[in-house]
């Protein structure tokens, strides 16, 4: 069942096309994630999921019903932006309250609710707070509490990690995840970080330029990338232009040999070493090499304690097994 769906949607700035005519489909009961680098348009997809703006063209349905030209108020959606936008004068408890008090909640079910919302975040104990008195990471979890309180049908957020320090965003993702399975809400969130997609996403779309790249689990769509950009993103470094097409190879997967001599099967490109980085637990060995359409860079991600002993001008060999190799689109 898909929560959301996107059918051919198309938004257009002027001259500029911010989506460019995609179709997706948002599981009910999940969390998936909006990918890519920044101006891919993934706040564009969401705003217009949202209603804040009509897509040039397509339909947008929520719940099998057609809601592209439906306003805002009217989709029953909860929604966290990068920005918190808590109100500094009310509580804790009244931002939480806030949406309910506009949707007229009689007074015991708000309270209810925000008491349950409050819970849910972890912040019961400070309800009677001004948010001016809470941490970063409180007022993010006051804005969750304010967005889940009506109960929305769709919990959309977008990068809602990433005015947080690195320890605490950390942290954040499995406390999203644990409220969304508590909940069983269904959630769109907006991440440039690919990790954050692939530790939290039960599906993950990854766009580029207002268009979607390829739609999975992240287990699926880390191992199978299908095209250079894919692949580029998730931290696949080298690219091999060979006679059966274009193939990649994750850093880890690639051992450097030193010496000419090549082992037989897989990948074995004769090399150069031009630069090794030490990082404590692991080290990059960087080589320049040769395929079928001229000089490339070769990356290999290897144990610093288990690294063969090769430095900067020494010839190696670059090889990886077979089974390591996967074909992409270029
Ligand atoms: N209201 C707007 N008017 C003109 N251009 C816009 C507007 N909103 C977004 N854009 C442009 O559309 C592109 C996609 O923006 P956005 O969806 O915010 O990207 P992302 O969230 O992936 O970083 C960007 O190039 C941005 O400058
Ligand atoms: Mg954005």
């Amino acid at each position: 069942m898909n929560a959301a769906q996107f059918e051919n949607v198309t938004q257009v700035f002027g001259d500029f096309t911010a989506v460019d005519g995609i179709d997706m489909a948002i599981p009910a009961g999940k969390l998936t994630t909006l990918l890519g680098p920044s101006g891919c348009g993934k706040t564009t997809s969401l705003r217009m999921l949202a209603g804040y703006t009509r897509p040039t063209a397509g339909r947008i349905l929520i719940d099998g019903v057609d809601v592209t030209r439906t306003a805002p108020e009217k989709r029953g959606l909860g929604m966290v932006f990068q920005s918190y936008a808590l109100f500094p004068h009310m509580t804790v408890a009244d931002n939480v309250a806030y949406g309910l008090k506009l949707r007229r909640t009689p007074r015991a079910e708000r309270d209810a609710r925000v008491a349950e919302a409050l819970e849910l975040v972890g912040l019961a104990h400070l309800a009677g707070r001004k948010p001016k008195a809470l941490s970063g990471g409180q007022q993010q979890r006051v804005a969750l509490a304010r967005a889940i309180a009506i109960r929305p049908k769709l919990l959309l957020l977008d990068e809602p990690l990433s005015n947080l320090d690195a320890r605490l965003r950390v942290q954040m993702r499995s406390e999203i995840r644990r409220i969304q399975a508590e909940t069983g809400l269904t959630v769109v969130l907006v991440t440039h970080d690919q990790d954050e997609a692939l530790e939290m996403s039960d599906e993950m779309i990854l766009m580029r330029a207002g268009k979607i790249m390829q739609q999975g689990a992240p287990a699926e769509v880390f191992g199978s990338p299908k095209n250079r950009f894919v692949a580029d993103f998730l931290g696949y470094e080298n690219f091999v232009r060979t006679a059966g097409g274009l193939v990649t190879v994750r850093p880890e997967h690639v051992e450097i040999v030193p010496g000419t001599v090549s082992p037989a099967g897989g990948l074995a490109l004769p090399a150069i070493v031009t630069d090794v980085a030490y990082r404590g637990v692991d080290q990059i060995i960087t080589v320049v090499s040769r395929d079928d359409g001229g000089e490339i860079t070769l990356m290999s991600d290897v144990r610093a304690d288990a690294a063969p002993r090769v430095a900067v001008g020494d010839d190696v060999v670059v090889t990886a097994p077979e089974s390591r190799l996967i074909s992409i689109e270029n």
